[in-house]
């Protein structure tokens, strides 16, 4: 049982209701198919010894999951944040798009004040998990403001775990194959959607996990 004030910090996370189960004790590594096993192996695990051996001194605070839609780099990131949570670090879920909304809001004077309260969280907690990083379509003030949020956690030495379907070389992804089928944002390379600049000190803060190339666990749910 969880203790009132282990309820609150939890609670303060803002998980959003979908994923509020997700841990790794039901994450499936699916045995069945030998090379999404092997990627899914290493990516609990790297994700268990980071929620064990956090924080990390100066050094790669953060984790940046990396793969196609569906292969629960979302479900593996909110095991993560429970598990710091749990180890009393302030933890916040933040829907990347929804981040955004939320700041373009606070510029609104009457209604604006709840927005910049809950951004300038974003920017202090302890970590920050960015879920959907660089989804929709860029804009100068989307690449700035993201740039922005990125360096002032870099420069406070802040953690940010981050997700995304966008891909990265060097996060071990091939080139865009020409012709893709379909809306998934891994049609573009993250650089193209948050800028080259937060981009690059995105790596330099966070310890990949890749979960490329992993069948579609929605569609599996679906057989
Ligand atoms: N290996 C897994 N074991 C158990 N549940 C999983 C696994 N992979 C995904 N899921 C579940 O499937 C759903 C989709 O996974 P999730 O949202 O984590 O994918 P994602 O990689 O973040 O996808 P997207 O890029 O579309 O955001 C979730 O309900 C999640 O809990
Ligand atoms: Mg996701």
């Amino acid at each position: 049982m969880l203790s009132g004030r282990a309820k609150r910090m939890l609670a303060n996370a803002a998980i959003p209701p979908l994923f509020r189960q997700a841990s790794f004790e039901n994450f499936n590594t699916l045995p069945d198919n030998p090379v999404a096993h092997k990627r899914l192996q290493a990516a609990m695990s790297l994700a268990g010894s980071y929620a064990r051996e956090f924080p990390y001194g100066t050094k790669q605070q953060g984790l940046l999951f990396i793969g196609d839609p569906g292969t629960g780099k979302t479900h593996l990131a909110v095991a993560v944040l429970k598990r710091l949570v749990a180890r009393g670090f302030e933890c916040l879920f933040f829907d990347y798009q929804n981040l955004l909304e939320r700041l373009r809001s606070s510029y609104d004077q009457a209604s604006g004040a709840a927005h910049r309260e809950a951004y300038q969280s974003a920017l202090d907690c302890d970590v920050l998990l960015l879920d959907d990083l660089g989804a929709h379509r860029v804009t100068d003030w989307v690449e700035d403001t993201i740039t922005s949020l990125i360096t002032h956690r870099y420069n406070h030495n802040k953690a940010v775990i981050a997700t995304t379907n966008l891909r990265d070389p060097e996060a071990g992804d091939a080139p865009i194959p020409s012709g893709i089928a379909g809306d998934s944002s891994s049609r573009y390379y993250l650089t193209e959607r948050i800028g080259s600049r937060a981009r690059s000190r995105l790596f330099e803060m966070c310890r990949v996990i890749s979960t490329r190339g992993v069948e579609d666990y929605r569609m599996r749910k679906g057989r």
